[in-house]
């Protein structure tokens, strides 16, 4: 596995893996865990070759204390990807990622600023902008995303679209602990109590469940779910959004097209998040 620390050894690199066939890219900020190597292993089945990168992306944090406290463990990240095959991996330091009198950035609008953008202004901006980067410097046929980052996965879809980036986007649905709990780096960072109560998301997705086959309409749906969560001690809701699945428009009253419910709720001081698609059957005539 090479282990590209400028841009200039991983284009090398990349150039002469082009040439061969396929490739596929998984972007991360490390701490690897079994969500990030499953989209290794769906790259896998679907390039000749799959590169990755690791990169704590400074510009998408909203403080520097949730960018210090951001869990790393190259060594042990660089072991992972090299049993699974990976070809190259890119690790950046952000004095390589960024020049120092950078003036351009990749603004994404009312996708970006809804929902967790609301919750965390300029993270999209500068979830784009890293993005963005890592495709021009890759050039993958395919790029790997977590629906996990639902937003995340649709800001980038839109992206891509929009400014013609030439990369098929694939969406990898979310792997959880054998408890319900979303896969996430973050979750290293819980304290035994808060781990041990964290899975009430999950729970809230099996109610959430049981509640649209009696019919529930969204305003009912949403309010279930908030005071289900609200009865954890240590868990403080920031919001519970019911949203169309396809355009991540509000949906408000009958639940008449396939939804997505997206969580975020904070175990002091950890900001986890974790989304459920619901798709709704239609009726036929
Ligand atoms: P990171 O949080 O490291 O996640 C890297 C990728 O792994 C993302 O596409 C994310 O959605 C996916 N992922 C994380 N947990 C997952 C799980 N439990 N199941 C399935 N996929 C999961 O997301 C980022 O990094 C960054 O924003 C990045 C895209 C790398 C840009 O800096």
């Amino acid at each position: 596995m090479y282990i590209c620390e400028t841009k200039e050894h991983l284009r090398e690199v990349m150039s002469s893996f082009k040439a061969k066939g396929s490739v596929g890219l998984v972007p991360t900020m490390g701490y690897l865990h079994d969500g990030h190597m499953t989209l290794v292993r769906t790259a896998a089945n679907e390039n000749d070759a799959v590169v990755a990168s690791i990169f704590v992306n400074p510009t998408q944090f909203g403080s520097q204390d949730d960018l210090e406290k951001y869990p790393r463990d190259m060594e042990r990240d660089l072991m992972m990807l090299r049993d699974a095959g990976v070809a190259a991996v890119f690790t950046p330091t952000p004095e390589v990622m960024y020049h120092p009198d950078r003036q351009t950035i990749v603004e994404t609008t009312d996708l970006a600023n809804k929902l967790m953008g609301a919750l965390r202004p300029g993270h999209f901006r500068g979830v784009a902008t890293v993005v963005t980067k890592l495709f021009n410097l890759f050039q993958p046929d395919r790029a790997y995303f977590g629906e996990k980052d639902y937003q995340q996965l649709a800001v980038i879809r839109t992206m891509v679209r929009d400014l013609d980036i030439p990369v098929i986007i694939r969406g990898v649905p979310t792997v959880r602990e054998a408890d319900g709990l979303a896969m996430s780096s973050r979750n290293a960072r819980l304290t035994e109590h808060a781990r041990a109560a964290a899975p009430i998301l999950w729970q809230s997705f099996q109610r959430a469940k049981e509640l649209l086959v009696t019919g529930a309409n969204a305003a009912t749906l949403r309010q279930a779910i908030w005071d289900m969560i609200a009865q954890e001690p240590l868990a403080r809701v920031e919001s519970v959004d019911i949203q169309d699945a396809a355009t991540l428009a509000p949906v408000d009253g009958p639940i008449t097209s396939d939804i997505v419910i997206l969580l975020a709720v904070t175990f002091d001081p950890v900001l986890l998040i974790d989304q459920c698609v619901f798709k709704v059957a239609k009726e036929t005539s």
